[in-house]
């Protein structure tokens, strides 16, 4: 098979360039190498057994010629961080996706797979029981009651706080200009790809952990915050009361998720959630990076700050997934284990140390409850 892979210099999109070619298959990939995800330049862990086309997904001319000869594309070309630049989410990843199918479609290219990578994000807050209203859809946490030092989700019926639930990818509740963008690359996906019988599969990743994530990403958040902070033997801060939940999933499973996806013809026409399966705290998290990074006593500080727009849990339900015989088989202790090593390897820490300090405060996102969470 010869695969066209978008954003495969990118830290999902190179591990998956990895995998097809050590299984035999072609390669192109696509990438503008968009700053500041590459703020060096182009990554050296790129595979030379690649081919390497500098450009862009939203341009005509340079997406047609990469998809020339191709028999399937994993469309992983995204952007991706938190700035108020709203346009631009939905022109890179809502216009850049419309532009492949346009393209397929009038040039009537034999493409027998695309696999596309939407995100958990497009869950937003996911689904909550209410033990007397039910299952509840709840928007985000209201900005007075954060400021009050009140994490959880009430009922928007009665006030008791709710049970978070597992949530599939039958529910969309999109908060964000990502999410938004995300949501609509995925319904242009399933919608064009039924229409014009170009198979397609979209794949709502959870977060992903593992090497060769971008340093420069402010949304490659949690794993890279911690690990920076332990690196020079600092405590980092937790928001909220480190109580909410994620679900991280290793990137060698996110890449066996992506090789089933241009494998197995029964997902064809479906969005799959790929997680990790297991909820775990973001204060337990911080604990497995200190421990991890040879700090196991410096414990996270608690100053009750919250991120403005945070999900307070996010946890996605893979059973559709587990069903056709993919499931998580790396630890989250694995996968921080793998990013601390090449976090180590990085000549240039200290600048990575500082552009990520000065990246949260011009973003503006963090707020202080009038209430001390404690330590
Ligand atoms: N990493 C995660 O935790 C996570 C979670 C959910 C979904 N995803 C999705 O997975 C995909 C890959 O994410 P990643 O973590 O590898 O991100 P990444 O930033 O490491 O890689 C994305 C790549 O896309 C390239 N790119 C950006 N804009 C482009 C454009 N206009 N034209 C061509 N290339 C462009 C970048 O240069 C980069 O190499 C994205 O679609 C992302 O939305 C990632």
């Amino acid at each position: 098979m010869k695969v066209l892979i978008t954003g495969g210099a990118g830290f999902i999109g190179s591990h998956t360039v990895d995998a097809l070619i050590a299984r035999g298959d072609e390669v192109v990939i696509l990438d503008n190498l968009q700053k500041p995800v590459h703020l060096k330049g182009k990554p050296e862990y790129l595979n030379p057994a690649a081919e390497f086309r500098l450009g862009d997904v939203r341009d005509k001319t340079q997406l047609l010629q990469a998809l020339k000869g191709v028999d399937a594309v994993i469309h992983l070309a995204a952007y991706q961080d938190y700035l108020p630049d709203f346009s631009t989410f939905f022109s890179v990843n809502t216009v850049g996706t419309a532009l492949l199918y346009e393209l397929i479609v009038a040039e009537r290219l034999p493409i027998k797979r695309v696999v596309v990578a939407t995100s958990q994000a497009v869950n937003g807050e996911g689904l909550y029981m209410c033990s007397t209203h039910g299952l509840q859809a709840p928007k985000s946490r209201p900005e007075e009651q954060l400021q009050l030092g009140d994490w959880e989700h009430h009922c928007p019926v009665c006030g008791e706080v709710m049970q978070w639930q597992w949530t599939s990818e039958s529910f969309s509740n999109p908060e964000n200009q990502y999410a938004l963008s995300k949501q609509a690359q995925e319904q242009i996906a399933l919608t064009f790809g039924r229409r014009y019988e170009i198979p397609s599969v979209a794949l709502r990743y959870s977060i992903v952990q593992g090497p060769r994530q971008s340093f420069y990403n402010a949304y490659s958040g949690a794993c890279r915050i911690f690990a920076l902070h332990y690196y020079f033997g600092k405590a980092p801060t937790v928001f909220e009361d480190g109580r909410m939940l994620r679900d991280f999933v290793n990137y060698k499973d996110v890449v066996r998720a992506n090789l089933l996806a241009l494998d197995d013809g029964r997902m064809i026409g479906q969005a799959y959630c790929v997680g990790g399966g297991k909820a775990h705290s973001v204060l337990d998290f911080a604990k497995v990076v200190a421990r991890i990074s040879g700090h196991p006593d410096l414990l996270p500080s608690l100053p009750g700050e919250y991120r403005f727009g945070d999900t307070r849990n996010s946890c996605s339900d893979i059973s559709k997934l587990t069903a056709l015989g993919w499931s998580p088989k790396h630890t989250v202790e694995e996968s921080v284990q793998a990013y601390v090593s090449w976090l180590k390897e990085q000549a240039d820490v200290q600048d990575i140390f500082e552009f990520a300090e000065r990246n949260m405060r011009a973003l503006n996102v963090v707020r202080q409850s009038k209430v001390l969470a404690g330590q």
